[in-house]
């Protein structure tokens, strides 16, 4: 089985292994400095620092209406505040360009009652130039539920190209445009869908490496696509959104002192729901940005990115939209012929 699995994993770019249509289980270290190379070329690893914080306990206040929900010991605050320099070295040292502040992640009741389907951080509020790594440092499990879900992007795509029947979607995927739109209150006046950015499913950074920037969800055609475009991106986008389901998802229970190190433009994540009775699910988050990503969202530093995502307490804050404001080549002809263009302005 073990030899079946070796054969079929792709080398893409001699340097990133992929499965074509598998999830496999993430690789784990207890060595900081072993988890650069293991991201690069797996895509996500859990780090295990229990061995550092052992005898630690994390303390959670579980008060209800209380925003955000809580706050970690110190032990491990100050640990995962560390983590980014520990992987990537110093901030402004070359490779790590930025890190957000530490947010715990949501356990309110909506939170524990809710299953977060599979997704990609920081799409609405950084658009392409989210953050390309992040982590989940758990202080505390939940004794129900909790876990995290992982899905790697590139195995889907890779099962498609390896299919000749489906490789023509893997290749559209990298090269068509598509309009993401967006509900976010800051760009849809009344909730309903309006365009945010034009964008690309697949695409490369700078440095060459692959990003897969998108599930299927909220893409559609530019309305500037003829009927023929239309119709090969809708085939497109539910190719996609069935190669993505049709992937088994990982499933990660982290203990206290682990770390999930996930590539950002490579996987999609997810929780299952959780109880934080008897004892609360704490995880502290944090974003990453390389020098190997799309470089630092507009007109954001150092410092304002890693004070945009801390929230008094320590609660998760998602930042404003911060893309640039896009009219979709449509509107502007609208626009010309004298009506009104359809997307409203963004509060940013
Ligand atoms: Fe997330």
């Amino acid at each position: 089985m073990a030899q079946q699995q070796q054969e079929q994993t792709l080398l893409l770019d001699g340097q990133v292994a992929v499965e074509p249509r598998v999830t496999p289980p993430p690789p784990v270290t207890t060595d900081p400095a072993q988890v650069k190379a293991l991201v690069e070329r797996h895509g996500l690893c859990i780090l295990d620092l229990a061995w550092e914080l052992g005898g630690e306990r994390a303390t959670v206040l579980t008060s209800a209406g209380e925003a955000g929900a809580g706050d970690g010991t110190d032990a491990f605050k100050e640990a995962a505040e560390t983590i980014p320099e520990r992987i990537f070295g110093e901030v402004g040292g070359g490779c790590l360009l930025a890190k957000s502040g530490s947010v715990l992640v949501p356990h309110d009741e909506v939170a524990q009652n809710r299953t977060s389907t599979l997704h990609c951080d920081a799409i609405v509020s950084y658009g392409e130039q989210r953050p390309d790594y992040l982590f989940l440092m758990c202080a505390s499990a939940s004794d129900h539920g909790g876990a995290n879900t992982l899905s790697d992007g590139l195995g889907a795509l890779e099962g498609l190209r390896s299919d000749p029947s489906t490789r023509w979607v893997a290749e559209r995927l990298e090269s068509t445009t598509l309009e993401l739109t967006t509900t976010h209150p800051a760009i849809s006046a009344d909730g309903s869908p309006a365009a945010y950015t034009a964008t690309r499913i697949i695409r490369r950074t700078p440095s060459g490496r692959r990003q897969v920037l998108h599930a299927a969800d909220n893409l559609k055609s530019l309305d500037t696509a003829s009927e023929e475009e239309q119709a090969l991106d809708a085939e497109m986008l539910a190719k996609w959104s069935e190669a993505i389901a049709q992937m088994e998802p990982q499933t990660v229970a982290l203990a206290p002192g682990e770390i999930l190190v996930v590539d950002n433009f490579r996987y999609f994540h997810g929780r299952e729901p959780f109880t934080m009775e008897p004892t609360p699910r704490a995880l502290w988050q944090k974003w990453m940005w390389t020098a190997t990503g799309q470089g630092l969202p507009f007109g954001q530093t150092p410092e304002s990115l890693a004070a945009e995502s801390t929230h008094a307490g320590g609660a998760r804050f998602n930042p404003a939209p911060r893309v640039k404001p896009y009219t979709p080549p449509g509107a502007v002809a609208a626009a010309g012929a004298g009506a009104t263009a359809a997307r409203p302005a963004a509060k940013i």
